[in-house]
């Protein structure tokens, strides 16, 4: 018997194929990092995750494990949870534990993870209500709306340092477009990495193992496998380094020779050389993010940090 709700809103394969396609016809070639997470690259990003030079996720999880309890306090009430890229949702269960909200709604683009998450958290809680939305996260504002229960405090839930993911402006934005739906009294929960010394944040993302370079090139994999293109894996090499002015990690994948690839009924010319952008990792400083999060309409109610100021989790507030 499924306990949850499931609804899957992704656009179908030919929009992938399209939006990759757009992507590598500009210069510089780019591929948004939603295209990471098939079976595969989700199993890659769990063992990032446990990597020791990948120190953000059990950063976070040992601030959602201290502070759960004072982060529910601060919500007081019922409420309805939103949680975007609820992963393999080892810190929702913390939340979940703590502030048993009414009802629970998962977003998620890895349809695997996102089952495995709904099915053990319905089971963890019972009397919760439990939504799945298979979506990406542009999309999930509107759809989020369709399915949650009114007269309950909407908190959004986005953990990882997701966000990260956007450009400081795209981030402003996207706290901007959710302002509405989570209404008069909204919460959002959102967890940050912070700036720190380049060489950890260059670690962080080259690693010795060479799982992210793994997960990285498991891209190209997958557009041989779903988009029927022909990329040759050993001709591309993982990139990634620490922008200090922009203040943001970018992954590349980077051609070892000049080559032609083709994908759908396109040829794509690669120099030796030249790279495609395949992530950007925006960090933090405290007082930055609380700045994006004023411009977006939202106070900073409390910001929960370890010790060593590696992470952090922002409690935003709508009036
Ligand atoms: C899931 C987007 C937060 O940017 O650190 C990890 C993804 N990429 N290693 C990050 C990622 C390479 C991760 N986020």
């Amino acid at each position: 018997m499924t306990r949850y709700a499931y609804h899957d809103l992704l656009p179908p394969q030919a929009a992938m194929l399209d939006d990759v396609l757009a992507g590598l016809a500009r210069t510089p070639k780019r591929v948004a990092p939603k295209y990471f997470y098939d079976a595969r690259g989700c199993e890659l990003f769990d063992a990032i995750c446990a990597l020791p030079e990948y120190y953000p996720t059990r950063t976070e999880l040992a601030i959602m494990t201290a502070q759960a309890p004072a982060m529910a306090a601060a919500l007081a009430g019922d409420c309805a949870l939103i949680e975007i890229g609820c992963g393999n949702s080892a810190k929702s269960q913390r939340l979940l534990e703590a502030l048993q909200p009414k009802a629970f709604v998962a977003v998620d683009i890895a349809e695997e993870q996102l089952r495995a998450s709904c099915d053990a958290l319905s089971r963890g809680f019972p009397r919760m209500q439990t939504i799945a939305l298979r979506a990406d996260f542009e999309q999930a504002v509107d759809l989020a709306a369709a399915c949650l229960p009114a007269a309950q405090r909407r908190v959004l839930y986005f953990p990882g340092s997701t966000i990260g993911n956007f450009t400081p402006a795209a981030a402003r934005d996207f706290l901007a477009h959710w302002a509405p739906l989570l209404g008069a009294g909204g919460r959002a929960l959102i967890g940050v990495d912070l700036i720190k010394d380049a060489a950890r944040l260059d670690a962080a993302y080259n690693d010795a193992a060479g799982v992210t370079a793994a997960f990285n090139l498991n891209l190209l994999t997958r557009f041989n496998r779903e988009l029927g293109a022909d990329f040759d894996c050993d001709a591309f090499r993982h990139r990634a380094f620490y922008d200090a002015a922009a203040g943001r990690i970018e992954m590349h994948l980077e051609a070892t020779r000049a080559q032609t690839v083709t994908m759908g009924a396109r040829r794509i010319e690669f120099a030796a050389g030249e790279s495609m952008l395949t992530e950007i990792s925006c960090k933090y400083s405290i007082a930055g993010f609380e700045q994006l999060a004023r411009d977006a309409g939202y106070a900073t109610l409390k910001c929960w940090a370890d010790a060593g100021d590696q992470f952090a989790v922002f409690l935003l507030g709508l009036d």
